[in-house]
C-alpha cells in the first residue's frame, strides 16, 4: 500500500480514462439535482492533470501537488476545490508518509473540513468514508464501491446544489459520489498499489 510517483501516475491515467468515458453519464446525474456540469468539469480537470504529470514530477509530494493545482485551476464548481483539497492534503501528508491509507485519510479530513459535509449528507464524502476503511483492511471490492455510490440515491442532500431540492433529491445518485467511485475503481485496477 505504498504510493509512488509511478503507481500514482498509472492510477490517475486510469481515472482520467474512466472520467472521459463516463463524462456524459456524470453530467446527466448532475442534471436533475445540480446544474449538469459535473462530468464535463471533471473531464477538463483530468485532462489537465494528465498533461501536467507528463512533466515528470521529481517526487511523490510534487506529483500530488501538481494534481491538486491542476484540479483546483481547471475543474471549477464545488468539486474542483474539493478534489483539489484532497490531493493537497495528500501532498502535505506525503512529506512524512507514503502509506496510501494514511494519505487517503488525510484527504478525506481535508474534504470534510473544506466542504463541511458529513457522511449521510449525499456528497462524495459518503464514498470516501465507506471506502477508506476497506482499503485499510485490504478488503476493497468493486461491489463495495458500487454499494457506497448507490447508497447516496436514497439520501436527502445537506450540502451543495442538490440540498436546495430537499426530499426531491431522493432517488438520484449523487454525481460527485459516482466520480469518486470511478477514482476508487481505478485504484482497484492499478497494479501494485493496494
Ligand atoms: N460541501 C460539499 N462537500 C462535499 N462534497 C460536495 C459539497 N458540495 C458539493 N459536493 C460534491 O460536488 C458534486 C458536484 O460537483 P460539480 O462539479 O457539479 O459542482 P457544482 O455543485 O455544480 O458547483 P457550482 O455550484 O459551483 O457550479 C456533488 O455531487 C457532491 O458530491
Ligand atoms: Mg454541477
Amino acid at each position: 500500500m505504498t504510493l509512488t510517483v509511478t503507481n500514482l501516475t498509472n492510477w490517475m491515467n486510469d481515472f482520467a480514462k474512466k472520467i472521459a468515458i463516463n463524462k456524459q453519464l456524470l453530467s446527466d446525474l448532475d442534471t436533475p439535482i445540480g446544474d449538469g456540469d459535473h462530468g464535463f468539469n471533471m473531464d477538463r480537470g483530468m485532462k489537465a492533470v494528465i498533461d501536467k504529470l507528463k512533466d515528470e514530477p521529481k517526487d511523490l509530494t510534487q506529483a500530488l501537488k501538481t494534481i491538486a493545482m491542476a484540479l483546483i485551476s481547471t475543474v471549477g464548481g464545488a468539486s474542483g476545490p474539493l478534489y483539489g483539497t484532497a490531493f493537497l492534503e495528500m501532498a502535505k501528508k506525503s512529506t512524512s508518509s507514503n502509506d496510501l491509507a494514511e494519505l487517503l485519510t488525510a484527504a478525506l479530513a481535508g474534504i470534510e473540513k473544506r466542504g463541511g459535509a458529513k457522511p449521510g449528507d449525499k456528497t462524495m464524502v459518503d464514498v470516501w468514508d465507506a471506502v477508506i476503511p476497506e482499503i485499510k483492511n485490504h478488503s476493497l471490492t468493486q461491489e463495495k464501491i458500487n454499494n457506497a455510490v448507490v447508497a447516496t440515491k436514497d439520501m436527502v442532500a445537506k450540502k451543495g446544489r442538490a440540498s436546495y431540492l430537499g426530499e426531491r433529491a431522493i432517488g438520484h445518485i449523487d454525481p460527485g459520489s459516482q466520480s469518486s467511485g470511478y477514482l476508487f475503481s481505478a485504484l482497484l485496477e492499478t497494479e501494485g498499489i493496494l
